[in-house]
């Protein structure tokens, strides 16, 4: 552990955020601080930086205990909860580039499935029993109606999805064996934004994957235009339609999941997707961000993308029903928050 951070010994109960530095785990580290928990961060800043702490401790005050170790060290992971008394966790950290999982799948099945299984073995070790796992909509694939429930069918496209399948599939399994464990399986739509101050936001390494942070690095001048990938699709304008969600909406998400299975007995692991109920365009986010930033986005049109689909949007009932929770902030507050991050830290952190 070559990275390790310790603020006062706390008595609030003490939640292991993997992947806690990265974009929904830092925003979430925010959420759980402001709802009293006492988060610890393990991470191996593969694809974050370590600079994000200092903004979380900006934002609320506290400067939360993070361990630099990549989570398929077992060894380093089993130090952390003999350190802490851990009472749950929330499992962000993975590889989450669909085209590079299907570039390079051996990385992808490799670091997420063997972090999951590292986990699992050390949460296990310590009696440690509550978590709540990053789980994707990728994992639907072309769903055959929207919006999406739970109970539609799941049909994977790519090595990512495959990952996310088989860690539901792992924490189902853990269960059936032990149904002492709680489990909260979270199918996350498309997670934007930033928080409202400013100071954190999606920081992605190299060229962004996703729309809204590639069109608000077209705006900070960082590349000249957006391409957007057909818009031929049976949609509103032609152009893919998807459920964005603001990422502090989804950060609290995870604070409700948390604070139901730190109460509630799951009866059986649980399916939850969270997202707003609301599909969106393309150019409809295009449009939305010039608003939010005053400034004209150029794109061009290219070739649809293989494996994308055309609509994808959540079914938000039973996120409602179980958490108690949904969706606060709209369209305009994603961009306006979106913006402010990328315009106050045009490189990211
Ligand atoms: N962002 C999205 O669009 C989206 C959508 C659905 C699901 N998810 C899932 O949510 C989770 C978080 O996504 P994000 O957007 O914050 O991604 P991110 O890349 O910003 O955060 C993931 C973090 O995990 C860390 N990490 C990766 N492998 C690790 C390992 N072996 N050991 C320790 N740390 C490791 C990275 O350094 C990074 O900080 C991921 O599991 C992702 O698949 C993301």
């Amino acid at each position: 552990m070559n990275l390790e951070r310790r603020t006062k010994k706390s008595s609030k109960r003490s939640v292991l955020v993997t992947g806690g530095t990265g974009y929904i785990g830092s925003h979430t580290v925010v959420a759980l601080i402001a709802a009293g928990y006492n988060p610890i961060i393990a991470d191996n800043l593969s694809n974050s930086k370590a600079s994000v702490l200092k903004r979380i401790e900006k934002i609320t005050g506290k400067l939360p205990l993070f361990y630099k170790i990549d989570l398929r060290n077992t060894t380093a992971l089993n130090k952390i909860f003999q350190k802490n008394s851990i009472t749950s966790v929330i499992h962000f950290a993975g590889f989450k580039a669909v085209g590079e999982s299907v570039a390079e799948p051996l990385k992808y099945y490799e670091n997420n499935i063997q972090s999951a299984i590292s986990l699992c073995k050390v949460m296990d070790r310590h009696k440690v029993k509550k978590i709540i796992f990053s789980s994707s909509a990728s994992v639907y694939g072309e769903a055959s109606a929207n919006p999406i429930k739970e109970s539609s069918a799941t049909a994977t496209t790519n090595p990512y999805a495959h990952t996310k399948l088989i860690i539901e599939e792992i924490l189902k399994s853990v269960y059936v064996a032990d149904p002492e464990w709680r489990i909260a399986l979270l199918r996350y739509f498309n997670p934007v934004g930033a928080h409202e101050s400013g100071l954190m936001g999606e920081d992605p390494q190299g060229i962004p994957n996703n729309l809204m942070p590639y069109i608000s690095q077209v705006a900070v001048g960082r590349h000249k235009k957006v391409n957007i990938f057909g818009n031929d699709y049976p949609t509103v304008d032609g152009t893919g339609v998807r459920d964005y969600i603001h990422v502090m909406d989804l950060a609290e998400g995870h604070v409700a999941a948390l604070k139901k299975i730190d109460t509630t007995i799951f009866s059986v692991p649980r399916v939850i997707n969270l997202g707003t109920g609301k599909g969106r365009s393309v150019m409809e986010i295009l449009r939305a961000f010039e608003k939010a930033s005053g400034k004209v986005i150029s794109y061009r049109i290219t070739k649809r993308r293989p494996g994308d689909i055309a609509v994808c949007y959540a079914d938000t009932k039973l996120a409602k029903k179980i958490l108690g929770w949904k969706t606060k902030r709209n369209l305009a507050d994603m961009c306006n928050d979106a913006w402010r991050w990328q315009s106050q830290n045009p490189k990211g952190y």
